[in-house]
């Protein structure tokens, strides 16, 4: 690996982390995708340290968009030192709490998105009243109508979607730079997975990537294929949280690739493929909810627990 060259923490963490996603298929030239892909890897412990940063801005999401903006969000703000908040919104209530900003030491835009506890999330996840639906055509241009999305996200998702398409722009106009990373916990990183869709649409010559904490299932096959082929996505998930593995499978729903899965004994590793029903990944290691835990739902992901308490 060539990061041993340079020697400033946002280098290291970001050639580091390249290295996992190129190996899970997240991010990296295409021909090394599907062969990477087909391969369980254990990650090394910088590989996991390199996770840090993004852990820390998905836990800053659950703050209040006051503090995010003038840095004062606790350790989920002070453990990213560089970051240059630009814009915040939600409410925390009837709209999901969002950021924008720049983090010049990983030299990429941060797009955050606020989860839920786990209370909230399974309910939103079991409720019948929710079903697959097409993805809104003004916000989705494009995409093909075989791709189908859970209507509760999608609508949660369009509510800031707009707001959040041009703090974007306006950040990447800013800070220069082409890259953008979103970030989320539970909700939030279903919400992450609907705008590492949504904003590639509105935003050329960029490179997004979604790094997503306990990402629910949010979509169809076709949801999964489309995002497979057009999307960078890691998701991490924690032992044996249980919100990974709803909606059912059963109900037509699939996880994109790009999984790493915590194991008990604190390994990452990360599973090839769509739901891998292997013992290593969620869906094969969570077979039902009761052998599930929903304490492993908020972490800690390495050192980083989500939710609200680590605002302060
Ligand atoms: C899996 O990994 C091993 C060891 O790195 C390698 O030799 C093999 O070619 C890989 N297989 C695929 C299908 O990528
Ligand atoms: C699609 O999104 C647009 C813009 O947010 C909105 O005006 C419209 O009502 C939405 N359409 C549907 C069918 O929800
Ligand atoms: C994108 O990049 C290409 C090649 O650098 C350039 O020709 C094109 O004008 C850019 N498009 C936009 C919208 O900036
Ligand atoms: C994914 O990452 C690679 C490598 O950084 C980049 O070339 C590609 O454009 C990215 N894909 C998207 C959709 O941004």
């Amino acid at each position: 690996m060539v990061y041993s060259l340079f020697c400033s923490r946002g280098v290291v963490a970001l050639a580091a982390l390249g290295s996992v996603l190129q190996t899970i298929g997240g991010v990296g030239a295409l021909p090394l995708r599907r062969q990477a892909s087909s391969n369980f890897t254990t990650l090394s412990a910088d590989q996991i340290a390199a996770f840090k940063p993004f852990s820390f801005y998905a836990a800053a999401a659950y703050c209040s968009p006051s503090t995010v903006l003038a840095s004062s969000c606790g350790v989920s703000c002070s453990a990213n030192p560089t970051f240059q908040p630009l814009a915040a919104g939600g409410d925390g209530a009837g709209v999901q709490f969002w950021y924008v900003g720049i983090d010049p030491t990983l030299e990429t835009v941060i797009v955050g998105h606020q989860g839920t506890d786990p209370s909230t999330i399974v309910p939103l996840v079991t409720d019948a009243d929710f079903d697959l639906q097409h993805l809104n055509s003004t916000l989705f241009p494009g995409i093909d109508s075989s791709v189908q999305v859970h209507s509760g996200f999608a609508d949660e998702h369009a509510k800031t979607a707009t707001s959040v398409l041009s703090a974007v722009q306006d950040a990447l106009h800013k800070s220069g730079l082409s890259k953008v990373t979103i970030v989320g916990h539970s909700l939030g990183a279903a919400l992450a997975l609907l705008d590492s869709v949504y904003l590639p649409l509105f935003v050329p010559n960029t490179t997004f990537s979604i790094i997503g904490y306990g990402l629910p299932r949010v979509g169809n096959p076709a949801f999964a294929a489309f995002v497979n082929s057009n999307v960078n996505v890691t998701h991490v998930n924690n032992k044996e949280d249980f919100v990974p593995t709803l909606p059912g499978r059963f109900l037509g729903f699939q996880h994109p690739q790009g999984e790493i899965h915590i194991q008990d004994d604190n390994t990452w590793i990360t599973c090839p493929g769509d739901d891998n029903t292997d013992k290593r990944c969620t869906t094969g290691d969570v077979s039902n909810i009761f052998e599930g835990d929903l304490n492993n739902h908020d972490g800690p992901y390495d050192v980083v627990e989500m939710g609200s308490s680590q605002c302060s």
